[in-house]
């Protein structure tokens, strides 16, 4: 199968035929999807294929009322998933490294990989797809509601299914611009004005910079999404100093928190207090460990203490 037609015509599809795919398909879809590499052969990924009506609804409620999650034949949620790794580990008696960042960094390629290998391959047998990295906006409640363990982390979306609409190839940057030779060269103004120039189709207004403003500029989506990730990256343990479980977006945001309704936080080895004017709560542990109890004590989430 030659696959340049297939790039060369290929955009992402937002309107789906209410057709389901056929199960040979799916198949072909679900081969490509793990015939992708894969960091050490760890397989740092899953899959959930969404198939309740209810559970699509949530999701696509969750991710900005997107329609075309509904709509489109077959949904999946890519993870990036190192549980499963532990797991097997320990089914050997060995205990995983600590390596939270290099985990997240591997595990979301991985994840990446496959979802693209698979959405290629539905191109190139006809079908439309989009990924939808929207799911991140209702990131902490999609943990519950996919039921996920520690160590595993949505990544984004994946629509697939019968395209109900056309259209042509959506531009891309100029390729000077994004393939660089031998050493990373510094862009110039005119670069920047070719950049914009190339890219100007994208927007119904030929003005790109209008998408770009709207999700990466001060007060757009991706800084909206930005505590809710860490919150959430934190909590299924993906954040080197905050134990898992713990539900802040990084150890500065933890201590700020504390400080908040605090005289003062002290830190000694081994041991965190938080202090208020009459009285002082300790936590014992890593300094973010020790903090979070010492936190937990002063708001009353400690059952049984004092
Ligand atoms: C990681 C990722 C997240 C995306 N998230 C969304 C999304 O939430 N909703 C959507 O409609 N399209 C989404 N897209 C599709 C992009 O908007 C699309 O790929 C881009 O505009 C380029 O258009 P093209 O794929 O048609 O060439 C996403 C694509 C990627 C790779």
């Amino acid at each position: 199968m030659d696959l340049l037609p297939v790039l060369a015509q290929r955009r992402s599809v937002r309107r789906f035929k209410p057709v389901p795919i056929p199960e040979e398909d799916l198949d072909r879809l679900l081969f490509a999807l793990q015939r992708a590499p894969t960091d050490a052969s760890a397989q740092l990924y899953s899959v959930i294929r969404v198939k309740d009506p209810g559970l699509r609804d949530e999701i696509a409620r969750l991710s900005g009322e997107q329609e075309h999650i509904r709509q489109a034949a077959e949904f999946f949620v890519l993870l990036a998933d190192i549980h499963r790794l532990e797991r097997l580990l320990a089914h050997r008696g060995q205990a995983m490294a600590s390596w939270p960042r290099t985990a997240l960094h591997f595990a979301i390629l991985d994840a990446g990989l496959a979802g693209a290998y698979l959405a290629l391959t539905a191109e190139a047998l006809g079908y439309g797809v989009c990924f939808i990295g929207g799911v991140l906006n209702g990131i902490e409640a999609l943990l519950d509601l996919l039921k996920l363990p520690p160590g595993v982390l949505p990544v984004a979306g994946l629509a697939v299914g019968v395209p109900d609409e056309e259209g042509p190839p959506r531009p891309r940057l100029p390729r000077e611009l994004v393939v660089h030779e031998d050493q990373y060269r510094p862009y110039t103004e005119e670069d920047l004005e070719r950049a914009y120039q190339a890219m100007a189709p994208y927007s119904r207004v030929g003005d790109w910079n209008r998408v770009l403003r709207r999700y990466f500029a001060q007060g757009g989506t991706m800084e909206e999404r930005e505590r809710p990730y860490g919150r959430a990256a934190s909590r299924q343990g993906f954040d080197p100093d905050l134990p898992q479980g713990a539900r802040f977006y990084s150890f500065g945001a933890l201590l700020e928190e504390a400080l908040a309704e605090a005289r003062g936080v002290l830190f000694r080895p081994g041991e965190a207090w938080l202090e208020r004017e009459a009285e002082a709560f300790r936590g014992e542990g890593k300094p973010a460990e020790a903090l979070l109890t010492a936190l937990r004590k002063a708001r009353g989430e400690i059952p049984g203490w004092p």
